[in-house]
Parts: structure tokens; sequence; C-alpha cells
């Protein structure tokens, strides 16, 4: 498709079919979508891996998903798949393979980049790490002045932080317990100091995490902490070689900083950084639960990377969850989705998505930069469950706002729980089955008279309902299955992206904020005068420093 046609893909006969076919679903209710089809709560779910996948409560019909299919092949999101599992430099505005999918690939599969099979690098990197945590776990890696390492924190922010941040606590009760773990990515010196203050320097390792090496925050986060560190160990600077490990693509300025580049870990540009958490930027993340665990994780992301690259279009979980969120953006106006994990472990996990799509797919201009006239990434939002229930679910069930929501569970907890514990795993799972029926079948005013209600408080006790929700349901959260679930979703925000047709492997956006900071500072630290500052910040600037006692 050249670019002139993709630029109008709200103008495809495609699209204007899916239209056509919303304005015939009209306000069409999931009851009866499930009064015409009973079969669909078995016959809508799909089986990928370990994931068990239900798409039964979306307003969708096979006619739906026959045209949602139709769009996804019409905008070419199988060749774009395709050119980039191959090494193509898909990533135009960077002009970059876009290859994470060959950080888990298996050690005898060959990716091109340029030529070069990278599949023995990854390896490499990946023994290297392998053979580090190993040192680091078994106590052989002592510290400067002979302690073993006890403490582990890294630093890094974005995709150097949030995947194996979150991993951490996914994986928790897989963790080496006798290691303590933490993770810097504020600038607020709040962050480093909470993490530190009660850590023994001699006992700490860091490990900085930066793929760029040049993001002002981890550096100045990494000079604070190695700052820390020398004044707690005597202040003799062979002692950094001990306690500092750089992972990242950029070997001069690891070594600039002053970390050995022997104690680095690389990877590499064709790996994003918000899908990097699978290179060496695991590394934390393997320490604590291990090479072998590590092993696993990985093996469920490519896993998850053969579906997608394989499966037909109607089997294909990342292709369906991505054309459903399209089918509610375009043709529903729904600005957000929400991630609801009912699971403690997986606490940070939207977190997680909120990087990996709203910084992918953030986007207003097309691939060939001619603004778009269509939804692209939506709000990416959510906590555990039964938190939420508690919080804002009232506004997803009666509130004025459409917000398809992913619910993901398991049937068993992990295996650590003593008894008593173990047993509230139905009570949790029984709220997360309760949720998604309630939010798609609702409750009428009829059922509500029914039960004596006072006819002044039937509209405020009915629930509309017909608010769709995916149901991922897996056996136990483990490594592999970890790895599964973030491959969908990285996945998934491909073919969202590939349909819109725009990048979603840069981040432009983040790029005008960085500027201005740097230009600012002096403002707030000398009174400088910055030039172009405008008047509502230079007030503000003026503000602060009266309040700063400056
Ligand atoms: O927020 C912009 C960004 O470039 C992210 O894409 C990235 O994950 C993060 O900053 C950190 O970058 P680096 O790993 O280079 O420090």
């Amino acid at each position: 498709m050249n670019a002139e046609s993709r630029t109008r893909l709200n103008r495809l006969p495609e699209w204007n079919a899916l239209g056509k076919h919303r304005e015939e679903l009209g306000q069409t209710h999931l009851r009866e979508l499930f009064e015409t089809d009973p079969g669909r709560g078995t016959g809508y779910t799909l089986r990928v891996g370990d994931l068990h996948i239900d798409y039964s409560k979306h307003l969708v019909t096979d006619e739906t998903l026959a045209l949602l299919r139709e769009l996804a092949a019409v905008t070419g999101v199988a060749e774009l798949r395709d050119a980039m599992f191959r090494g193509e430099k898909i990533n135009v505005t960077e002009d970059r393979a876009v290859l994470h999918t060959a950080l888990r690939a298996p050690a005898d599969a060959v990716v091109e980049v340029d030529g070069e099979n990278v599949v023995p690098a990854v390896h490499e990197v990946l023994d290297k790490m392998a053979a580090f945590s190993g040192q680091v776990r078994s106590g052989e890696w002592t510290g400067f002045t002979g302690k073993r390492i006890k403490n582990v924190v890294n630093i890094g922010i974005g995709g150097s932080d949030l995947g194996p941040a979150m991993a951490y606590e996914a994986l928790r009760a897989f963790t080496d317990r006798s290691l303590t773990v933490r993770f810097v990515s504020n600038v607020d010196g709040a962050d480093l100091h909470e993490a530190v203050r009660d850590l023994d320097p001699a006992e700490t390792l860091f490990i900085i995490a930066s793929k760029t090496f040049t993001t002002i925050e981890t550096i100045t986060n990494a000079t604070s902490a190695r700052q820390w560190l020398l004044a707690g160990l005597g202040g003799d600077q062979a002692a950094v070689a001990r306690h500092f490990v750089a992972l990242s693509t950029n070997a001069e300025k690891v070594t600039a900083f002053g970390i050995d580049p022997a104690n680095m870990f690389g990877f590499w540009d064709w790996v994003g950084g918000r899908y990097s958490f699978d290179s060496a930027i695991g590394l934390s993340l393997m320490i604590a639960i291990g090479p072998d665990a590590f092993r696993e994780l990985l093996s469920g992301f490519h896993a998850m990377d053969e579906h997608f690259r394989t499966a037909a279009p109607e089997d294909n979980a990342p292709m369906l969850l991505g054309l459903l969120g399209i089918w509610y953006g375009a043709f529903f106006d729904a600005q957000s989705h929400a991630v609801l994990p009912y699971s403690h472990y997986l606490s940070r996990f939207t977190a997680y998505l909120q990087q990996l799509d709203m910084e992918s797919n953030g986007k207003s201009v097309d691939r060939d930069g001619n603004p778009v006239d269509w939804q692209t990434g939506p709000v990416v939002w959510g906590t555990p469950g039964t938190n939420g229930q508690h919080a804002y679910y009232q506004l997803i069930h009666q509130g004025t706002k459409m917000i398809p929501a992913d619910f993901i569970g398991f049937a068993r907890p992990v295996a650590e729980l003593e008894p008593a514990l173990e047993a509230q795993h139905d009570l949790l799972m029984a709220n997360f089955f309760a949720q998604t029926q309630a939010l798609a079948f609702g409750k009428t005013a009829e059922e509500v008279r029914a039960e004596g209600v006072a006819e002044a408080l039937v509209p405020h006790k009915t629930f509309h309902g017909n608010h769709p929700t995916t149901t991922i349901l897996a056996g136990e959260l483990t490594p592999s299955v970890l790895g599964q679930l973030i491959a969908l979703y990285e996945h998934k925000v491909f073919v969202q992206g590939a349909v819109w047709n725009i990048d979603s492997f840069d981040q432009w956006g983040v790029e005008l904020g960085k500027v201005l900071a740097k230009r600012v500072e002096p403002a707030l630290t000398e009174g400088a005068d910055v030039p172009g500052l405008d008047p509502s910040t230079r007030a503000l600037v003026a503000v602060y420093r009266k309040l700063r006692g400056r």
C-alpha cells in the first residue's frame, strides 16, 4: 500500500464497512449477543500456550471479527510483522530494525541485521549475565571489602526500570529471599535516599541500566550512588569496580563514567528501550530469580513470538486483541483501556504496559509524517483487583465512559502461601469472575424492581452493563507465563501501530521536555534569566525560588 492511501485509513472501504456495521449493531446488548449465540462463551476463546483468552464478552459478532481481519489484511499487518521478524528497519524515523524478538530466540536461530546473524551475540551476553548472576547469588562475587553482596540496586528509568521492576514484583515467589533488590528511577533524591538508607555499602551492588547512558535522571542518580558508596567505603575509587556494573549500548559513556567495560553487559540499537527488559536490562531480575528461571521467562516470550508469527489471523491472539482495541477506539470513541490483574504480584504490570503502549502508540502523525485523523493509542491504566473495585470500578460500571478492560487471573496462587491464605484465592477469583459478569450483563430495572427496591432508587441501582472485557486466565504466574503475557501485549501494540500506520518504535514526544528542563534548571539554581521563558513559567519559577528561600 502506498503512503498516499495509508494516510487515508478512515477512507478505506474496509474501514467504512466497519463503520456501517457499527451503525447496524447500534445499541445491541451483550445480553442479546449471548441469547442469539449461547455458544460464544466457549467459541469466542483462544488457547495460546498457557493462556486461556476469552473474548466472548466483547461487542462483536462473527461479522465484526471478519471485517476487522479484513482491515488488518488491507493495512498490511502481517507483512509488517514479517518485516520486523526479518530484521528490516521498520522503525523508519530512527532507521532501525526492531528485533526484541531476537532477544529470546533459541541459540540455533538465525536473525540477521545488515547481513549479520545477531543471535550468537545475544546468547553471549545471556551467558555472561548468567555467569555474573551465579557469582553474585553464590557469594563468589564479593564487594570491595570482601563482604558478600546482599543488596542489588538497579538505577534506570523508563524501559531501563519498569520491566525489571515489574517482573521482580511479579516473580517474587521465585526470588532468592536473602537478597534485597530495589529499583531507583526518579531524579527526586528521595528515591535513592530511601533505597539505600538502610543498606551497607560494602554489601551493595549498583546496576546502572541505561541504553544510551546519557539519560539525565539515571546518570545523576548513578553519580550520587557512587558518592554514597565511596563515602561509605573510605573513598578508594577502586571500590567502584566491585560495586558498579552497567547495562548499556554505549561502551564509551560507560567507560567515561568510570565503570570497567569488563563489567558492562551490552545490547544493541535494534532493541527499543521499552522492549529491552529481556536483554541485559533484565540483569537485576536474573540475579533475583536465577539464570534458569530467566531462561524460562525468555522461552515464554519466544512461544508467544512464534504464535504471533505463525498463527492464522482468526487464531492469532495479539492480532485479535489489537483489532478489538481499534474497534472500540474508532467506533465507540473509547479513550482508555483498563488492565486489571487479579494478582498482587502483578502490581506493577499496568505501569509497565503504560510505557509499552503509550510511548509506542501515542502518536498523531503517520509513518510518512502526515497527520492522522483517527484515534491512536488509548490511555492505559489500572491496578490489581480487588483494590480497584473499591475505588474506581464504580465509574466503569455506571459512569458515562466506555472503558474496555482486560482481566488477568490465575487458577492457583504461587506455591508458598500458607493454607489459610491459599484458601483466599477462591474469594479473589470469585470477584474476578463476578466483575466481568456484572460489567457485561448488568442488572436491569426490572430485576431491581423485582427485589422490592423503592421506585426512586431504581435508576441508581440499575446497571446498564454492556461493558466489554477480555478475560485472560492461566494456571499459575510462572516466569514462562509472565513472558507469554508481556509478549502478547508487545505484539498487540504492534498490530495497532501497523493498522494506524504509525511508527510504534520511536518516542520523539519525550524530547522537548528534556531540552526545556535543561534550559530551566539555571533559572532555578542561579536565578539566571533564561531567554525564551514564557510569562507563565517565568512567574512560576519566581514563586519557586521564593519558596525555596533563594
Ligand atoms: O522516555 C524516553 C526514553 O528514551 C525511553 O524510551 C527509555 O526507556 C528511557 O528514556 C530510558 O532511556 P535509557 O535506557 O537510554 O536511559
